[in-house]
């Protein structure tokens, strides 16, 4: 053992770097410095550089251009109609306007930098980082020197050209929050009443209850017990995208499902809203509008996807988790002469999130 320990330290003495690493530890990082400096075609061609500048204000009077046609096409083709042509051209020529805005100042300021500002190479060496006067001087000189080199202040075509498309950039965005707040029009007077319009769904009473999206009517027998079934009222079957179909689809879809009449808690008021353990409810969450979907067979609940709020079906739909604030609104049913659930009325309470009857 002391044989190998006196072996160990003879080793250690007597240890010499290699030639390469000695050379490693004198020069550590070799200085590769700066490349030659290339003059650009815009450096040495007055005309040229007149070119840049031209092309880099004419596309931020682009971009200008596109965030105005975004304003326009979205008052050119109103959402409000419901018309899925005005729809899908609001979308189409809003989403264009506002992209072609945005990569027009992207290319105009890319060009620029490249093009048109000074592209000098400077080595900045490092200090230790000191708050002195002459640090806030230099600091200021820098912003000085930029605005000399960029012609900021003095090309003022391009500085213009900037700020008009700035400013006309978030004119869209703005525009854009009119649509969550639509207005009453004569052709639509109840357009920016979210309670009359989440009050009244394509349900009357008769309406036969169909398949969502087969719109075949269902008997009572077709719903088996512990089943679940996604429902429409029959007549919006044969209703065209053009005639709102999505519109009303989105206030009138219903969950339905059958349970042991005896699993149903029911007040006396709705004693006679369910038909032989068959209940039937919005499927619009009451929290923000998500559509319930999961049903959970064996503890008859129904859960809320988007913030986990759960609705309990043998008690009305009552809220037992989650942040809604009140239970799905029941759809009264019963069957007609022909064994077909039909509905006894629309829903007696707006459909959706509840928030809108806090005003
Ligand atoms: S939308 Fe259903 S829980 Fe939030």
């Amino acid at each position: 053992m002391a044989h190998e320990d006196d072996a160990l330290e003879h080793e250690r003495a007597s240890w010499k770097p290699s030639s390469g690493l000695a050379v490693a530890v004198s020069d550590p990082v070799h200085n590769p410095g700066l490349p030659p400096h290339r003059a650009r075609v815009t450096d040495q061609d007055p005309a040229a550089m007149k070119r840049a500048v031209r092309t880099v204000y004419t596309l931020f009077y682009l971009s200008a251009a596109a965030s105005i046609w975004a304003v326009a096409a979205y008052m050119i083709f109103p959402i409000e109609s419901g018309r899925i042509v005005d729809i899908r051209a609001n979308n189409l020529f809003i989403g264009l306007g506002i992209g072609l805005a945005l990569l027009a100042i992207g290319i105009g300021a890319i060009h620029w930098s490249k093009a048109i500002m000074s592209d000098k190479e400077y080595i900045e060496p490092r200090h230790a980082t000191r708050g002195r006067d002459e640090t806030r001087a230099a600091a200021v000189q820098v912003f000085v020197d930029a605005n000399e080199e960029s012609g900021f202040g003095r090309r003022v075509m391009i500085r213009n050209s900037l700020i008009a498309a700035v400013v006309a950039s978030v004119i869209p965005g703005i525009t854009l929050f009119r649509g969550l707040a639509p207005q009453n029009t004569p052709s639509n007077p109840h357009a920016g009443d979210p309670v009359f319009l989440l009050s009244r769904t394509m349900w009357k009473e008769g309406s036969r209850l169909a398949r969502d999206p087969e719109g075949t009517p269902l008997r009572a027998a077709d719903v088996t017990l512990g089943s679940a079934v996604h429902v429409i009222p029959e007549e919006l079957a044969g209703l065209s995208h053009e005639d709102g179909y999505l519109e009303e689809k989105a206030k009138a879809i219903v969950l339905l499902m059958r349970l042991l009449p005896e699993q149903l808690v029911e007040t006396e008021e709705r004693k006679d809203w369910s038909y032989d353990g068959i209940v039937a409810y919005s499927k619009v969450c009451t929290h923000v509008g998500c559509p319930v979907a999961l049903y959970e067979q064996q503890t008859h609940h129904l859960l809320c996807p988007c913030h986990q709020s759960q609705f309990d079906v043998t008690r009305g739909a009552a809220v037992i988790f989650g942040p809604a604030a009140r239970p799905l609104p029941q759809l009264p049913i019963t069957v007609d002469a022909e064994g077909y659930l039909v509905a006894r009325s629309d829903f007696t309470e707006p459909v959706g999130p509840s928030f809108w009857e806090r005003r």
